[in-house]
């Protein structure tokens, strides 16, 4: 059925049972690779609350799970926009860290925060995200865990908005072209 987001449309995409397999497969390549590493997960907030939940509940071994929120604000004497990362209180120092997000698009934001995650020192760095459209991908760091890869389409669903709405649908929608 299609739906009405603020003045867009959007149709079907992908199922909650197409969301959940590929969640699993994503889990079970985690699960081999850094079972003995006692990674420290990190969920970029807002948008990989629903996927980091279910993605998480699927990893059975010795784990932490943070959420991060990357925080943009103009800097009040220069012009530049200064990035600050909000919600780590652990020493993140020689550890194994997963970055966990919903969508990787050009891969700014991503790049933000591995600068920041790079400059604590951390021993091992990876990314799992839900989504990723490798075609908008702009930058060299490997993104290691991928769920799902879509093309250059505008999604909502399942932890990601438009405009604030849309992260509670438990199914993901594309945009509906005119
Ligand atoms: P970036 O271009 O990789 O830096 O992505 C920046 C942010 O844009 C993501 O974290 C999302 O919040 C948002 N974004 C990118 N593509 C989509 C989409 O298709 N739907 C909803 N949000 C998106
Ligand atoms: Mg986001």
């Amino acid at each position: 059925m299609r739906k009405k987001v603020h003045d867009r449309y959007f149709v079907p995409y992908k199922s909650e049972q197409d969301i959940q397999k590929s969640i699993q497969a994503v889990a079970q390549r985690i699960t081999l690779d850094l079972k003995d590493k006692n990674p420290i997960f990190l969920g970029v907030l807002n948008g990989s609350f629903m996927f980091a939940a279910d993605l998480l509940r699927l990893l059975d071994f010795d784990l932490r799970i943070s959420f991060v929120k990357l925080a943009s604000y103009a800097g009040t004497e220069s012009s530049g926009i200064t990035t600050e990362l909000i919600g780590i209180n652990e020493d993140l120092k020689g550890q194994t860290i997963v970055i966990v997000e919903d969508i990787v698009d050009t891969g700014n934001t991503l790049e933000k925060l591995i600068k920041m995650l790079k400059a604590q020192e951390v021993a091992d760095l990876h990314v799992a995200t839900l989504l990723y459209k490798p075609k908008a991908y702009k930058k060299e760091f490997p993104i290691d865990y991928v769920a799902i890869e879509i093309p250059n389409d505008f999604v909502i669903g399942y932890g990601l908005d438009y405009d604030g709405l849309g992260r509670n649908l438990p199914n993901i929608y594309k945009i509906d072209n005119p």
